[in-house]
């Protein structure tokens, strides 16, 4: 597997591949890889002549007291699993390469604040304008014809959709559904930070988001109290819920019953030291 660490490199294999006429995919991450990455890996492979994989931890969607010091960085073992399911390349540049001028001084790419400032954007200002701006960087240097993302990270999904809808940019954004352990919990990076006990509670914040799709399925028409309902569950099992919110997927407003058919539930809680996010999308029948 080639290791990409320049634009200059990246771009060139890319017009080379454009050129000989093979479709590229993309996956997008900070390494670590797990179960879900690699699900979004196989997509690509299936879907594409040629799957590039980033890794890169990017400084500006983490906050000042944020875990960017602590983010796991597996690289080797990371490759490794990327060689192993036939990813061809991956793209790993440094600070220096992604920020020339430092991080201060890099134009940023800003999605709507309608977008980026609620549920997750209110704990996390700035986060994703710090996505944005990367994954636009990233776009323009591996220029493929479809990138992938998992739907764990619903909102920032949607904000990459926006984006790139809003830029004119041709190449096809595509979610694919969370993976989970057998116990329901979402799989992700920070699931590590987790102690035993804690482990054993996470679970519980899908389970919680099922019970609430279950009332919404059932005909409950106050959303509040399905939401307050579900954040005080989460209180009662030891979490320190965020947000739980019931939203219409694509446009992430506020879903209104009886109007709003396809929903999603959103939720991120804190659970010790860690905060882990997670979404259930459901469709009401008509
Ligand atoms: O979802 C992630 O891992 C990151 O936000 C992304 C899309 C790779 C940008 O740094």
């Amino acid at each position: 597997m080639q290791v990409f660490k320049t634009i200059q490199a990246m771009q060139d294999q890319s017009a080379d591949w454009r050129r000989a006429g093979l479709s590229i995919g993309f996956v997008p991450t900070m390494g670590n890889l797990h179960a879900g990455h690699l699900n979004l890996c196989q997509a690509a492979i299936e879907q594409c002549d040629r799957v590039i994989v980033s890794i890169y931890v990017n400084p500006l969607q983490f906050g000042e007291n944020e875990d960017f010091d602590a983010y796991p960085r597996t690289f080797d073992d990371d490759c490794r699993k990327l060689t192993k399911i036939g990813v061809y390349g991956v793209f790993a540049p440094t600070d220096a390469i992604m920020y020339p001028e430092g991080k201060a001084e890099s134009t940023r790419v800003v999605a709507p604040a309608e977008l980026t400032s609620m549920l997750c954007g209110q704990s996390r200002p700035g986060h994703f304008d710090g996505v944005t701006t990367v994954v636009m960087k990233l776009f323009n240097a591996v220029q493929p014809d479809k990138a992938y993302f998992g739907e764990k990270d619903y909102q920032q999904l949607q904000i990459i959709r926006k984006m790139a809808q809003d830029m004119f940019l041709t190449l096809q954004v595509r979610g694919l559904p969370t993976v989970r352990e057998a116990d329901g919990l979402a799989l992700s990076s920070r699931n590590q930070y987790l102690t035993g006990t804690e482990r054993q509670i996470a679970p519980q914040l899908y389970k919680t988001l099922q019970a609430a799709a279950e009332q919404l399925k059932n005909g409950a028409g106050d959303y509040t109290k399905v939401e307050s309902e579900a954040s005080y569950q989460l209180r009662a099992a030891g979490f320190r819920p965020e947000y739980v919110s019931i939203r219409r997927t694509g446009d992430l407003k506020p879903a209104l019953p009886g109007d709003d058919k396809n929903l999603v539930i959103l939720a991120a809680a804190r659970l010790g030291q860690t905060r882990l996010i997670d979404n259930l999308p459901l469709t009401l029948n008509p």
